[in-house]
């Protein structure tokens, strides 16, 4: 086990139930432990200690989660301790399993718009109290654009030792080639590239399957170290396309129904026009980390990676295809994906 959980259970926990701690195989980030203690059935959550990141993860995981529960949510989980000097936070651990990407049904995705909805009505009554954006939150089109460019121009500079040239060669090919001939377009559009993007709502931003458990057939959420007031048809979009969601077409079209008739909140569906090309690039750089590196470190992921990217952007193409034909979006239909 690790140093820091043990120094936690002696300074915080006591005693243990025997045989109760489990380290949780997780996600890419944080350390999660599962553990019993004083009657409680928790997790303790160890943050990463990176100099580059000055969000204050912890903070606002604890924050948000407190005023989740406050304001009457039942499915999500209440703290028990925090301590932010020592970097970790103590939840109660919520019932279920994850639920397999096989396994999502409509119905999963119609739960977890309600709880997308729900947050958004409790941003009404906690304007005053929550201060925060969620991680990358722009409100002018433009940011958005210059955030994925700074994104692209990071992850070509990387030395990618012997995967150099099947990486970049897709990299520039594909998807900077998205990413300029989007822009292009968007600078053709009238004043859509220095849009201001007023509609807001609070968001628990990493939102998704991949984040929630099910249990008894209810959905249950956790991880909002990137929590705060986003741009809402940010929000949709990263439901839409995380990779890890995939989701059907009719689907699709009867969450971004549901939610533009639900979500209080200014307009937001005309952006997926270009937010979904646009963020279809950053969720192909996203999948090229894994924990503590890059695909293209590991010899066995490196080449798998561009096949997936490729096959999540034909899936991107079809999508968003159905979608902006549903909406009759007034973008002078391009086809962004094939060129
Ligand atoms: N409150 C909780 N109850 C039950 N399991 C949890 C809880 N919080 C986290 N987990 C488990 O730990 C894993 C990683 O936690 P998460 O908050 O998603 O961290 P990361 O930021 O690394 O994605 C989750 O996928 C889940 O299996
Ligand atoms: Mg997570």
């Amino acid at each position: 086990m690790n140093n820091q959980i043990d120094k936690i259970i002696n300074e915080h926990c006591g005693s243990i139930e025997k045989g109760s701690l489990k380290r949780i195989d997780s996600g890419n980030n944080s350390d999660v432990y599962a553990i019993k203690y004083k009657g409680y059935n928790a997790i303790i959550k160890l943050y990463p200690n990176d100099e580059n990141d000055t969000r204050d993860r912890l903070g606002v995981e604890v924050d948000f989660s407190k005023m989740l529960i406050e304001e009457g949510l039942k499915n999500t989980s209440r703290v028990i301790h925090a301590n932010k000097k020592e970097k970790y936070a103590i939840f109660h651990k919520l019932p279920g399993n994850k639920i397999k990407a096989n396994e999502i049904r409509s119905n999963h995705w119609l739960e977890l718009v309600e709880f997308v909805l729900e947050v958004n009505k409790i941003g009404l009554s906690v304007k005053d109290r929550c201060n925060y954006n969620a991680s990358e939150a722009f409100f002018c089109v433009k940011e958005h654009f210059d955030s994925i460019e700074q994104r692209l121009k990071y992850i070509l500079s990387l030395d990618k030792g012997n995967s150099k040239i099947e990486y970049d060669i897709f990299i520039q090919r594909k998807l900077l080639k998205i990413f300029n001939n989007l822009k292009e377009h968007v600078l053709q559009t009238n004043h859509l590239y220095n849009k201001l993007l007023i509609s807001k709502t609070l968001s628990v931003s990493d939102i998704g399957f991949h984040n929630s458990l099910i249990y008894k057939n209810k959905l249950y959420f956790y991880d909002f170290e990137y929590a705060g007031w986003d741009f809402s048809g940010k929000l949709v979009t990263d439901m839409l396309i995380n990779p890890r969601n995939l989701i059907r077409e009719e689907v699709a079209i009867n969450v971004i129904t549901e939610l533009e008739s639900r979500l209080i909140c200014d307009k937001w569906i005309e952006d997926l026009k270009w937010m979904i090309p646009l963020y279809s690039i950053k969720w192909c750089l996203i999948s090229m980390r894994i924990r503590k590196g890059y695909t293209f470190e590991d010899k066995t992921q490196g080449y798998i990676w561009i096949k997936n990217a490729n096959n999540y952007l034909n899936r991107c193409n079809l999508l968003y295809k159905a979608i902006c034909k549903h909406l009759k979006l007034d973008f002078e239909f391009r086809d962004f994906y094939t060129i």
